[in-house]
């Protein structure tokens, strides 16, 4: 890279940076939070997250819905101390991966297409995803005690439900829909000052007291799921190997 290309480089990544700290500071000093941490708190019962995992936060260099996303991500790290925050979205560019790294989140090079196993006491954020990615996690861990320790704040799981036709939901999001009248879910109120970065999403537990009253072969799961056409803007690990090739 030349020596002006670096200094247009370095002092572009100063203001990504600058304006990524004043949408924490705006995301941290909020009634949104007030009232989102106060609700999280409640779910914690004085515990904190073992670890973060992130999906689908999308282009927060530009974005200004992934910059305020990335803001509360930056909260809830620091509000309960989490060391391990794991962040991945296939459309990150290289600046937005180091960038992740310099702020302390460990950004995966692998799209594992949601289908990671969770730790026990994971909190995961998945800002406006598609269905296939929250299916694909509840897939890949489709069992009582993994599910009852995590959280999982994404676009609520009751309204994708209700809104979605049977036949979608059969096709992209099997799993969301059996295990959605055995979900608790607390929405993220629409307090935020802009009405398209939070809106639709909540906050999901999987209560013991609900999970323990179903019988063994509801947690029988079928084969990985897999989807045989780009639909609701999934990018599978084979659109990566594309894009890289
Ligand atoms: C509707 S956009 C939401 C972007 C941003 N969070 C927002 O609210 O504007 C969905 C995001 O999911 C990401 N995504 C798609 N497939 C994914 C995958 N396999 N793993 C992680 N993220 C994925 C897309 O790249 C995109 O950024």
């Amino acid at each position: 890279m030349s020596k002006k290309n670096r200094k247009l480089f370095s002092t572009r990544s100063q203001k990504y940076k600058k304006s990524i700290e004043e949408c924490t500071n705006i995301v941290a000093t909020s009634p949104f939070w007030i009232h989102f941490s106060a609700t999280i708190k409640v779910e914690l019962n004085g515990s904190n997250p073992s670890s973060i995992l992130c999906y689908g936060l999308g282009n927060f260099f530009e974005s200004i819905q992934s910059k305020y996303q990335l803001g509360l991500l930056l909260t809830i790290k620091n509000e309960f101390k989490v060391k391990n925050c794991y962040v991945y979205d296939p459309k990150f560019t290289d600046a937005e991966r180091s960038h992740l790294t310099e702020i302390g989140c460990d950004s995966l090079c692998e799209n594992e297409e949601g289908k990671r196993s969770l730790l026990p006491g994971t909190f995961v954020y998945m800002p406006h995803c598609p269905k296939q990615l929250l299916n694909n996690l509840l897939w890949a861990n489709w069992n009582k005690e993994i599910l009852t320790s995590c959280i999982i704040v994404c676009n609520s799981i009751d309204q994708t439900v209700t809104s979605t036709l049977d036949r979608i939901l059969n096709k992209y999001a099997y799993y969301v829909q059996k295990i959605s009248p055995h979900v608790i879910e607390k929405k993220c109120c629409d307090d935020f000052i802009y009405d398209d970065v939070f809106n639709d999403m909540a906050l999901h537990i999987f209560p013991n007291e609900k999970l323990k009253e179903l019988e063994d072969i509801f947690w029988e799961r079928g084969k990985e799921p897999l989807y045989d056409d780009d639909e609701l803007e999934f990018i599978t690990k084979f659109e990566c190997m594309s894009f890289q090739s």
